[in-house]
């Protein structure tokens, strides 16, 4: 088994927060990330494919493609848009990088399967000091 890592970045604003709750107990909960007027990150995306070797090519899937597919699923559709307002993926859920790890993987999975790899690892970074990984 192989492993390889295509990295995105994206910029995107959200804000974590119940509708039912008060600011008062978003801010309490979700702190600066529950700012009633929005606030952005610059995200980080890295998408881990495994497979077999292609004895042919050399290669595990052909990169250019795995770009086109996260570009074309992912990255067009959040960079530079509102999470919670914007991104059908993201439509009805908080907007919390756990969240949005699984969301991708969802997209990106059976995309993956058809370059005929498989997705390992949804790796997504908010920040530098924080990241989330998801595996299905
Ligand atoms: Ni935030």
């Amino acid at each position: 088994m192989i492993y390889i890592t295509r990295r995105e970045t994206f910029n995107a604003a959200h804000r974590l927060y119940r509708k039912e709750w008060s600011d008062e107990e978003n801010l309490k909960v979700f702190g600066a990330c529950s700012n009633p007027k929005w606030h952005g990150h610059n995200y980080t995306l890295y998408v881990t494919v495994k497979g077999a070797v292609d004895e042919q090519t050399g290669f595990l899937v052909n990169l250019k493609k795995l770009s086109e597919i996260i570009n074309d699923k992912i990255i067009s559709k959040i960079d530079h848009k509102n999470i919670n307002l914007e991104v059908d993926f993201m439509k009805d859920k908080l907007a919390s990088t756990e969240n949005l790890a699984i969301a991708i993987w969802d997209e990106l999975y059976p995309e993956v399967k058809n370059l005929g790899a498989l997705l390992h690892e949804v790796k997504v970074f908010e920040t530098e000091k924080n990241y989330v990984s998801y595996y299905g």
